[in-house]
């Protein structure tokens, strides 16, 4: 069987590319570990935005004059970038949102307001962002649906032996898990929780904001019902992410917002909804932010996602192991097969802040916090951790500044 090489990706060369990275801060460029934040922008993402509103920017659907196609054709022709990036079966399927946040929330209320009920359950997990949590508990509780969490294990990994237990509890309607844990980087078994899902007769929900950007996504393959992404964490600007969903469920829902463009007609007495996905965009969309998230899709494919994966599989071993060179450090979440380019962590006694604070003097930029996943910090016992995340532009010498002032932390701090 022929062995297909993953090509290798040259960080340094990419680098290039973004223009924050060229900039000194007290002579030295920062070492910018807090993609799972946001990434940096690359200048092939930025020239396409200043082009298209240079060039080609008017409001979409409306106009008959060729400006306004253009823009149409750019803004759907992004929308057909995202669809084949997530190998959806069809663009019509891809609605574009304000970020992964509102694409959940969409699935939430416009699905969980008519299909839950006293006796059902919806199931998340103890990992989840907020964004894949708050919605689910808020609607489960407006519905009188009950709400269940999966639990994980010591290495930050879902617990799936409690399934069955749930499932006796009532008729599971929605699980929401997300792909890749923002702050673990734990890789969650999606297909397996998928077709649990389904034997119960539920909907799979998948908060892939934090994976997109990394390995490569195909809805198909995960057999999910509905998928969620953000561009301002794969390259691309910030204001704009993407639903995709099956799309016979996303007929039989009402739309989520009302207003202009998601209508067929309204009159006095009645409103009827537009087609797919228009149903679900109402009023004048993030357009120049779309076409933005399409030239980050092409950047991302002229690299290749699985390019990217691995590269940051090879940061987060050196990570890893560096970390564990200081036994004052205690590291979060599973073993390096099973996580992303994440690596969460507390020093001894030094509350992240204080970590995070030193690391910005010393040109070394991480996030500490509960990143959004207070149920989490919970678990893990701590109110915070300090958190490094990789992108396509981390090289392992970020990694060893970020050693060199964890030193100076212990040092001052400890
Ligand atoms: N969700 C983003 C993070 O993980 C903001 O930091």
């Amino acid at each position: 069987m022929a062995v297909t090489a993953i090509a290798k990706l040259d960080a340094e060369r990419l680098r290039a590319d973004f223009p924050y990275l060229e900039e000194l801060q007290n002579g030295v460029p920062v070492a910018f570990l807090d993609s799972a934040a946001s990434s940096q922008k690359p200048r092939q993402v930025l020239d396409a935005m200043t082009d298209f509103y240079s060039h080609s920017y008017a409001n979409v659907h409306r106009g008959v004059y060729r400006l306004a196609e253009r823009a149409t054709d750019a803004y759907e022709g992004a929308r057909v970038k995202v669809a084949e990036f997530v190998n959806a079966p069809s663009e019509r399927e891809v609605i574009f949102t304000r970020q992964a946040t509102e694409a959940l929330n969409l699935v939430a209320y416009a699905w969980g307001l008519d299909n839950l009920g006293p006796g059902d359950l919806v199931v998340v997990s103890e990992l989840e962002h907020h964004s894949n949590f708050v919605p689910w508990q808020y609607i489960a509780g407006r519905t009188g649906a009950e709400f269940r969490t999966i639990p994980i294990d010591e290495a930050g990994e879902l617990q799936l032996e409690v399934l069955a237990g749930i499932a006796a509890e009532g008729q599971v309607k929605v699980v929401a898990t997300g792909l890749v844990s923002n702050t673990l980087g734990t890789v969650n078994p999606v297909e397996k929780l998928t077709a649990w899902a389904h034997e119960q007769g539920a909907i799979m929900v998948v908060d892939a904001a934090q994976a997109a950007p990394h390995r490569p996504i195909d809805v198909q393959a995960l057999g999910c019902d509905f998928l969620a992404i953000s561009a301002h964490k794969m390259c691309g600007p910030s204001g704009v992410g993407a639903l995709w969903g099956r799309r016979e469920l996303l007929e039989q829902m009402s739309p989520f917002n009302l207003g202009g463009h998601m209508i067929r007609t309204v009159t006095a007495v009645e409103t009827t909804w537009g087609q797919l996905p228009y149903k679900f965009e109402a009023g004048t969309g993030p357009i120049a932010e779309a076409v933005g998230f399409g030239a980050a899709i092409d950047y991302l494919s002229s690299i290749g996602l699985d390019a990217i994966e691995r590269h940051e599989h090879e940061l987060t071993e050196y990570a890893l192991t560096r970390l564990a060179e200081l036994d004052w450090i205690e590291t979060y979440g599973p073993p390096v097969a099973r996580r992303a380019g994440i690596v969460s962590f507390n020093v001894d006694g030094i509350h992240p802040h204080d970590v995070c604070q030193i690391l910005d003097w010393e040109g070394v930029a991480i996030r500490g916090g509960h990143h959004c996943t207070q149920p989490l910090m919970h678990r893990l016992g701590v109110i915070a951790t300090n958190r490094a995340s990789f992108y396509l532009y981390t090289v392992p010498e970020e990694i060893d500044r970020l050693v060199a002032g964890l030193e100076k932390v212990k040092k001052s701090l400890g």
